[in-house]
């Protein structure tokens, strides 16, 4: 059923009250080729769970959203598993359903919000994965000839928060189904710093999957925010890779600056780190501002103008820039 003048805020992690002209949900590609042939020339927008979307302003189009469902085992042998899941899945429920059947690889990936569909738009990743580590292809339905089409691993061009599908195919696909590679012998990865003290704590020393996944949960409800509660979209920015030079430079100013290696001989800083410095974590303006445990979110305290956060954005990425002479990018998409 297509409604008219939809608020999207219940459809937006940030909670962000805007109108959308049309708004219909689709649960097969059937009734996604049906709405299509109605969008009478309609600029179109797919949303999965709406938490990695900022709205700075109505949307004058016709929202789609995806409830394409089901997960099933599509290959099985003593040592691997493929699954199958819907674009509309939770992409949290995915993932308790492959640790509680003894699937490991996305243990690490525990309660990103969103939708399994999105999981590829930007190659989420967490505490030393991402979903390319565990991707084995996906169907996606083309807008133009509406023909499915198949990606595996190499086609989608996986990067750092990047995907094809944010760049040369940006807004052609609909992707609706994605088949993840995991594995029964369980490659446990609890490098990431966070996750050896709070297995620690917890005096666990051989961690399974669903310790793995516990310990995650645990770091990330202690300092990302609730977006039932506070809203948000995680991460705003990107971290930045930079030539080597330009953290030798921070260097002469800051002692202890986290950086990690990146491709290409550059080093990534960490984005939060920088914003922290900068006095930022925590500001509050009202009904928006920067959290107070992590720099790198921001947050919507009551239903404020989306255009006020992208206004805070800019404002943060100008005095990043004067201030160290880094360039920030925006992780969340703008619309
Ligand atoms: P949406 O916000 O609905 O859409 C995102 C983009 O993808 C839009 O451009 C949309 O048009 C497009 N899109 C959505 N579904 C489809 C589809 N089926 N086909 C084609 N295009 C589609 N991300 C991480 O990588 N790592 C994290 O650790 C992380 N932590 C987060 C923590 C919090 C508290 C929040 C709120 C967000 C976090 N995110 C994180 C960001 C977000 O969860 C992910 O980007 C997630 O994959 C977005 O899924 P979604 O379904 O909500 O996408
Ligand atoms: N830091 C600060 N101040 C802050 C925040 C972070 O100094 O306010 C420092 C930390 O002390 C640490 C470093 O920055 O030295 C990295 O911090 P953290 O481990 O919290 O990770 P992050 O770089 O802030 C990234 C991802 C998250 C992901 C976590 C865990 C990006 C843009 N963000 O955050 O992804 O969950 O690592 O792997 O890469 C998202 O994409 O939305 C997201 C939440």
């Amino acid at each position: 059923m297509i409604q008219e003048n939809v608020n999207l805020r219940p459809f937006n992690t940030f909670g962000i009250e805007v109108c959308a002209k049309r708004f219909a949900s689709f649960s097969s590609i059937s009734e996604l080729k049906e709405l299509i042939a109605q969008r009478n020339g309609d600029p179109l927008l797919f949303l999965g769970g709406g938490s990695n979307i900022l709205f700075t302003k109505d949307f004058d189009g016709f929202v789609l959203h995806n409830e394409m469902t089901g997960i099933s085992i599509v290959e099985e042998t003593e040592s691997e598993v493929r699954i199958r899941s819907g674009a509309g899945e939770v992409w949290h429920d995915f993932v308790l359903f492959c640790v509680e059947n003894n699937f490991g690889g996305v243990e690490n990936l525990s309660l990103i919000p969103g939708s399994v569909g999105a999981s590829p738009m930007q190659n989420i990743g967490a505490y030393g994965i991402e979903i390319k580590d565990v991707f084995v292809s996906l169907e996606a339905f083309h807008i133009e000839s509406g023909e499915i089409h198949s990606f595996d691993n190499e086609a989608c061009k996986f990067g750092y928060r990047e995907s094809v599908f944010k760049r040369k195919l940006k807004d052609q696909y609909v992707i609706s189904s994605v088949t993840f590679k995991l594995t029964k012998l369980h490659k446990i990865n609890s490098t990431y710093g966070a996750i050896e003290t709070e297995l620690a704590e917890k005096g666990i020393k051989s961690p399974t999957i669903k310790d793995i996944s516990n310990a995650v949960i645990a770091i990330r409800s202690s300092k990302l925010p609730d977006p039932a509660k506070i809203g948000n979209a995680g991460s705003f920015f990107k971290n930045p890779a930079v030539d080597k030079s330009v953290l030798e430079k921070i260097q002469t100013n800051y002692d202890n600056v986290p950086n990690y290696p990146a491709p290409e001989g550059k080093v990534k800083l960490a984005a939060g780190w920088l914003i922290e410095q900068a006095g930022w974590k925590g500001k509050t303006f009202d009904t928006y501002g920067v959290h107070k445990l992590q720099a790198l979110v921001l947050v919507n305290y009551s239903t404020t103008k989306g255009s006020l956060i992208y206004d805070l954005s800019t404002a943060i990425i100008e005095d990043i820039e004067a201030k160290f002479g880094v360039v920030l990018e925006r992780e969340v998409n703008i619309i």
